[in-house]
């Protein structure tokens, strides 16, 4: 079986430094593609040299909300510069963040306005990131109909699930499935359209249970896929085959 982790942060300092080993781990538990997604401009270099490092690994280039005053023309044309890199299969991660509102607002509308006319230019699809402004951030992408993407770490209701998948976007799905307290999270999944889903683990962020809290690996992407499987009622192989077609769906720059 094939799994593709499509959103970790190996360029983070908490696994940068033994980026390698961390990667052996996650192929020893079965991942053979993992996407390194930026967050700032550092992170999105060290995303872009990984990449280039390393067959099983593709990177995302972008700034968060949380650092949108970080986004002036430079940066966006060091952005533009990176993603000509083959190994980068997408914009992000961009979007809204108003519950820790660490950029003013007005900032975060500017850096993912920007961010989305560079995905439209250059033909990619973007990464999501989005807290407590879902409906801001639907009207946002709803001006961008040629873009596609994922909504990483979906957390919304169900009524924008079925707003972003009419956009032809794809949820992403991690390991908060696996918490006791996700139940409105796992009625979504359960009936979602299958050919819109894809696996992640967010790390070093939000470990899958029974890791809850400690730091996250992509090696625990399968504990994420096993909940997935049980709630859609179907073999972990069959999982694994409509998710790697699902990657390939939304990311058409990979040469793998
Ligand atoms: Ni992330």
């Amino acid at each position: 079986m094939r799994w593709t982790d499509t959103h970790c942060h190996l360029n983070h300092p908490e696994l940068y430094a033994e980026w390698s080993a961390v990667l052996f781990r996650a192929q020893q538990s079965g991942l053979y593609r993992l996407f390194v997604i930026g967050y700032d401009l550092e992170s999105s270099r060290r995303g872009v040299q990984l990449a280039e490092q390393s067959d099983a690994l593709y990177a995302a280039v972008g700034i968060h909300p949380h650092d949108a005053v970080q986004c002036t023309r430079e940066t966006l044309m060091e952005l533009r510069e990176l993603a000509r890199s083959p190994r980068v299969a997408a914009i992000g991660e961009i979007g809204l963040d108003f519950y820790r509102d660490l950029s003013p607002r007005e900032a975060q509308y500017q850096a993912f306005h920007a961010q989305m006319q560079l995905a439209a230019e250059l033909g990619l699809p973007v990464v999501i990131h989005c807290r407590e402004a879902y409906e801001e951030l639907l009207d946002v992408l709803s001006e961008y109909p040629a873009v596609r993407g994922v909504l990483h770490c979906f957390a919304g209701s169900a009524e924008q699930a079925q707003r972003g998948l009419a956009l032809g976007y794809f949820l992403g799905i991690g390991g908060v499935i696996t918490f006791k307290s996700a139940e409105s999270l796992r009625a979504i999944v359960r009936t979602m359209p299958r050919d819109r889903l894809l696996l992640e683990t967010d790390a070093p962020y939000l470990a899958p249970h029974p890791y809850r809290g400690e730091r996250n690996e992509p090696a625990y992407l399968p504990l994420i896929a096993q909940r997935v499987a049980e709630l859609w009622g179907i073999a972990l192989n069959a999982l694994s085959e409509q998710t790697e077609a699902n990657v390939r769906t939304l990311f058409t720059r990979l040469s793998d």
